[in-house]
């Protein structure tokens, strides 16, 4: 069961499509209309129960119990990753509460939200939406899982990538050139470990200007991509989201033409420095602005590019144009506040958007900037590229992003912390739809150790954006430089061999509106121990993932609620046991990945391993674990039809 109330004259994010009766009354938390810190807000709380446990929250630091902590809904760009980061890139301010009631609730707001979650230990859950105008979405349902499989239904159905996007992916601030691509796409054929895609950051543009690409350094893109295509690896191009101030630059004349750029409150285009220089803003609140941007990315699709990144989009600025008027607001005091984006707040407080003939500041609708730049961007390469599906993924995102393109999780670090929030954040991110995200593999910024970059590729094995990235100041970060390459290619072989399942799996979850990658909680919700489970998470139906998530460790404890098919791939077979149900530890050596199938469930394996999915047979397979059968979503990769027609059941 779901229903809606709207206090004031909420703005329309688009994150739920469909069509939701009103509530008649708010349930489980009091309310209070009330000014916090000087800012007219809409307070409500709810007390816990010592059992409870609260899921959600997409795009956050902690662990999957988001319980004890206080995090603020306010899209930022500080790469200082750390549990003390209240805020990162997205907003996903769904939440559901697991334990005496059950419960989920969605503040539909662009404005800064905060969710006091019990911090002070009161076991009191307040959320502060800073703002008098809010849908707020109240689900019923028996478990934490049926209630957000119905949240999943009215948010509209994820977008799907082509196939060779659920390949490997090499990325790094820093390859400036064709030739430099081309050389870490020879390096990794040579040491035998597959790849799909690598993507160029913004050096290949020519002085970082969207839209462009550098005439010397990708002299014939065109043929560039051509040749790139037939090694099986496809670029994929950065595109940010500001455009260059630069007279003779079309995308700039064109967006000053049409008014299509964010306002400072002088009514002239709203100025600031990204990579570029200064740029404008394009004003996303306006849907043709959003179509405008959109066919831009014609001039590379004409290149034969079929996949972008969008970045920049919180939106970062580094200075703002001298002379840009004061902001119109009073700042408020920050001590309770927690806020590392209020340095930038006195900035979102000085240009305005057009939201449908209303001013709007962006301080206020700040959230869903990134948000409604994805779906300008997706809306318009859906047009550009009419017979293919375009790979899409965003740094910037809200509720509803994920029709449009996936995310990845921002700047984050080569340490071991990052990596287990990589395996927590995954399960609220699918509870709003974003089933293709992934991190950094091996962090962005710091210097990975060997081992710590093998143990996250081995769960980035299973998590459907898998891309290795860093930040241009690391060490070289590309798995052929480290010593014992035959480690990596046996860690990443699995990916590929196990293709086959991942990406049913991920069609299937996406056709039927629900999840890829869950918590043990939302299949085992009667064990508490699956409950408090922090550190292994199911993929698609069948399979269990426990990763190694310790530096040093030669394995780990595991926990299975009930007995299940061990698998270990030691880059060439896979060998499988039978475990009963309980805890015991596994050993894990650095080139092996071992994961768990799920009773009376069938796993297909790829029985040949391929260097990309170019060469990929999807019907190639061998069916893993005690089940007989298996329904298998498979397609070319790249049709738009992507329909329940193509499911086939297979049999042992
Ligand atoms: C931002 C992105 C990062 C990229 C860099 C340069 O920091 O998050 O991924 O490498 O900008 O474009």
């Amino acid at each position: 069961m779901i229903n809606c109330l709207s206090y004031g004259k909420p703005f329309e994010t688009m994150a739920v499509v469909e069509k939701v009766a009103p509530a008649e009354a708010l349930t489980h938390f009091s309310f209070e209309k009330k000014t916090v810190d000087g800012v007219p807000s809409l307070v409500f709380t709810y007390e816990l129960s010592p059992e409870d446990i609260v899921y959600g929250l997409g795009e956050t630091m902690h662990g999957i119990n988001k319980r004890g902590y206080r995090y603020i809904i306010f899209n930022t760009d500080d790469p200082h990753h750390s549990d003390n980061m209240p805020s990162l890139y997205g907003a996903h301010n769904f939440i559901v509460v697991d334990g005496r009631e059950h419960f989920g609730v969605f503040f539909d707001t662009p404005a800064r939200v905060v969710f006091d979650i019990d911090s002070k230990g009161d076991g009191l859950l307040t959320v502060y939406c800073e703002t008098e105008d809010l849908k707020l979405y109240q689900l019923e349902g028996d478990t934490s899982y049926a209630i957000t499989k119905e949240f999943l239904g009215v948010i509209g159905q994820s977008y799907v990538p082509p196939l060779w996007a659920f390949g490997y992916g090499q990325s790094r601030w820093g390859y400036k050139s064709a030739s430099d691509i081309s050389t870490v796409a020879a390096k990794y054929e040579k040491a035998g470990i597959p790849l799909d895609f690598i993507c160029a950051d913004i050096d290949y543009m020519d002085r970082f200007i969207d839209f462009t690409v550098h005439p010397k350094r990708f002299p014939d893109m065109k043929g560039f991509c051509r040749f790139m295509g037939s090694r099986g690896v496809h670029l994929v191009p950065i595109i940010d989201a500001g455009i260059k101030i630069e007279p003779g630059n079309p995308v700039y004349e064109e967006g000053v033409k049409n008014d299509y750029f964010c306002k400072r409150s002088d009514g002239k285009n709203f100025g600031a420095a990204v990579w570029p220089g200064l740029t404008h803003f394009p004003d996303f609140c306006k849907p043709e602005a959003r179509r405008w941007f959109g066919r831009q990315f014609k001039t590379l699709t004409d290149q034969g590019i079929e996949g972008f990144w969008i970045d920049m989009n919180e939106p970062a600025t580094f200075w703002l144009e001298p002379g840009t008027p004061a902001a119109e607001w009073t700042p408020v005091p920050d001590e309770e506040r927690l806020t590392p984006e209020s340095k930038r707040a006195d900035e979102y407080h000085r240009f305005y958007h057009d939201y449908d003939g209303r001013r709007m500041v962006n301080y206020d609708v700040h959230n869903v900037f990134g948000h409604f730049m994805a779906m300008g961007s997706g809306e318009g390469l859906n047009e550009v590229l009419p017979d293919h599906r375009y790979l899409l993924f965003s740094r910037s995102s809200y509720v509803g992003t994920h029709r449009y393109a996936g995310i990845w999780t921002g700047d984050n670090h080569s340490d071991w912390l990052m990596l287990k929030r990589n395996l927590t954040q995954m399960p609220g991110l699918n509870m709003v739809g974003l089933l293709y995200s992934g991190a950094d593999t091996g962090g962005f910024g710091g210097n990975v150790s060997r081992e710590l970059l093998l143990r996250w590729n081995a769960l980035s094995d299973f998590t459907p954006l898998f891309r290795n990235h860093s930040y241009k100041c690391a060490i070289r970060q590309e798995c052929y430089r480290f010593n014992g390459v035959s480690d990596f290619r046996d860690v990443i072989s699995l990916r590929y061999r196990l293709l086959p399942y991942l990406y049913s799996e991920f069609v299937k979850a996406a056709l039927a509106q629900d999840m890829y990658m869950k918590p043990l909680g939302f299949a085992w919700p009667e064990d508490e121990t699956a409950r408090r489970c922090e550190d292994q998470l199911l993929v698609g139906e069948n399979i269990m993932i426990a990763p190694v998530l310790e530096k040093g460790a030669e394995g780990r404890e595991v926990y299975l609620p009930v007995a299940m098919t061990e698998v270990r791939f030691d880059g060439r077979d896979f060998a499988t046991r039978k475990v009963p149900a309980g805890t015991y530890t596994v050993n894990v050596p650095l080139n092996e990945v071992v994961f768990w199938i799920l009773p009376d469930r069938c796993v297909p394996v790829a029985n040949k391993l391929c260097m990309s999915t170019k060469d990929m047979d999807l019907a190639d397979v061998s069916l893993l674990g005690d089940g007989s059968s298996y329904d298998q979503y498979r397609d070319d990769g790249y049709t738009k039809d992507v329909s329940e027609k193509n499911i086939v059941h297979l049999t042992k």
